[in-house]
Parts: C-alpha cells; sequence; structure tokens
C-alpha cells in the first residue's frame, strides 16, 4: 500500500473520529459534498437490488442527505439510516414515508448492539475510516446482518487497474483509501463475508472510479 501525505498517526482510531465528523459537519454545511448529486454515486443500490428479496430491510450506514435511503424506500424496502451528521433532509423523507424509515445520528462504530438486518449499504463510508479499524468496521457490519444477508459497498479507485491501494489524507484531516480489486476482496473474505458481485462505475472525475462489491454474510 502507498501512503501519501500521512500526516500524523493513524495507529489509534479516537482522535481521528472527531477529525471525521468535524470535516463531514463543515462538508455539508458548505454545501461541499459533491457526492450527493454524483450520477456514480446511485449505482449501488441497483445492484444490491439485483440480490435484494421484496420487502427487506437494510441498514443505510453513513446515508448522508439519504439519497440511497429514498431509492430503496421507493423499491419497498424498509430503511433504517445511520450518520455522523443530522442533515435535514432526514426530516422529508421521514413525513413521506412515515414508518418505513428510522434514522439514527452517531458513528456507527459506537451501534454495536440492536437489530440484525437483510442488507447493509456503505456508499462511500469503510474507504474513510482508519485503516487500523477497518477489522473492527466490518465485524459490526457482519453482527447488523442476518446470516447470508447483503452488504453492497463502494469504494475508491481508479479507471484504470491500480497496481496497489493509496492512503490519502486531505487538508481537513479526513482519511480516503483508493483500493485495487484483490484487496476488496481480501479484505472482505477476512471479514467473513462471500464476494458475488463486482463492479467498476467511472466518475466524471478523469481517472476516477468507485469500485462497487456486493458480498455475502457467511452462516
Ligand atoms: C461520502 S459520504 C456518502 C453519503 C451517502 N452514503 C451517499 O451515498 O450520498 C460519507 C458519509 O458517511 C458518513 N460517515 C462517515 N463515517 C461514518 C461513521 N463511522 N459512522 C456513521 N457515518 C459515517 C459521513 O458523515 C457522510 O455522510
Amino acid at each position: 500500500m502507498t501512503t501519501t501525505n500521512p500526516g500524523t498517526s493513524t495507529s489509534t482510531g479516537d482522535p481521528y473520529r472527531e477529525v471525521l465528523r468535524e470535516a463531514f459537519v463543515r462538508r455539508y454545511e458548505d454545501g461541499a459534498d459533491s457526492w450527493s448529486e454524483e450520477p456514480a454515486m446511485r449505482e449501488l443500490v441497483p445492484l444490491l437490488c439485483t440480490e435484494l428479496a421484496a420487502g427487506s430491510t437494510v441498514i443505510d450506514i453513513g446515508a448522508g442527505r439519504g439519497r440511497d435511503t429514498e431509492l430503496l424506500l421507493a423499491a419497498g424496502h424498509r430503511v433504517t439510516a445511520v450518520d455522523l451528521v443530522r442533515l435535514p433532509d432526514w426530516d422529508g423523507i421521514a413525513r413521506r414515508h412515515g414508518a418505513a424509515v428510522s434514522f439514527e445520528t452517531g458513528n456507527f462504530a459506537d451501534m454495536t448492539g440492536g437489530r440484525t438486518f437483510d442488507a447493509a449499504v456503505d456508499n462511500g463510508v469503510l474507504h474513510h475510516q482508519d485503516p487500523a479499524g477497518y477489522a473492527r468496521y466490518l465485524a459490526n457490519v457482519r453482527r447488523r446482518l442476518r446470516p447470508g444477508g447483503l452488504l453492497a459497498v463502494s469504494l475508491f479507485t481508479t479507471a484504470e487497474e491500480l497496481a496497489e491501494g493509496v492512503l490519502n489524507r486531505a487538508e481537513d484531516g479526513r482519511l480516503s483509501r483508493w483500493f485495487t480489486e484483490r484487496e476488496a476482496r481480501e479484505l472482505l473474505a477476512g471479514a467473513g463475508f462471500a464476494v458475488t458481485a463486482v463492479r467498476t462505475v467511472r466518475r466524471e472525475l478523469p481517472g476516477l472510479a468507485y469500485l462497487l462489491v456486493l458480498a455475502r454474510r457467511d452462516a
């Protein structure tokens, strides 16, 4: 793995948690959440829906403004949306969909208990976590899925095949990691998931893409 702009140590997740929250609060406050309207971001839920049974329960981890939450609700699923930041868009979604949707504010890492779901969506979240915490994060995702439950995850990658992963730290301290397909497969296999589909979606930004991975929780 190549690390650029390494900044301070990432060996302990705790100081980074607040850095991450503040970075996202600021991005939303400044209207700098370009991902919310990015067409390539809306390819993950259609991929998940190719394997998701009708009327499923889904946890949307790092739901942001709730764009995927709305897509899932429109497809007839019930959704719990979780994010570090509470966004005003949630009010309209709650009004439109009533009991089919619920929202939780906080760090997913702290939400270790509670009910299990048929599927989990992680659209642009895992790749911003501290790499030292990936295993713990995925163990928590696994815990929130029923055996055989589906995980749909979208990770940063490049349009042309990437030789090795890259970790970048932005000026606000937010980490972003670009994954190779091999790394993504190994990470998920090591966390107790069996990959069922992989797709690369090119972004409008030159040279960049998302790696969409669908995986099932082992029994
Ligand atoms: C790139 S945005 C994507 C938002 C949304 N999934 C979408 O498709 O538009 C990542 C989101 O994950 C949230 N997030 C990041 N780390 C998180 C964590 N550990 N727990 C809960 N939410 C988190 C951020 O606040 C942000 O809204």
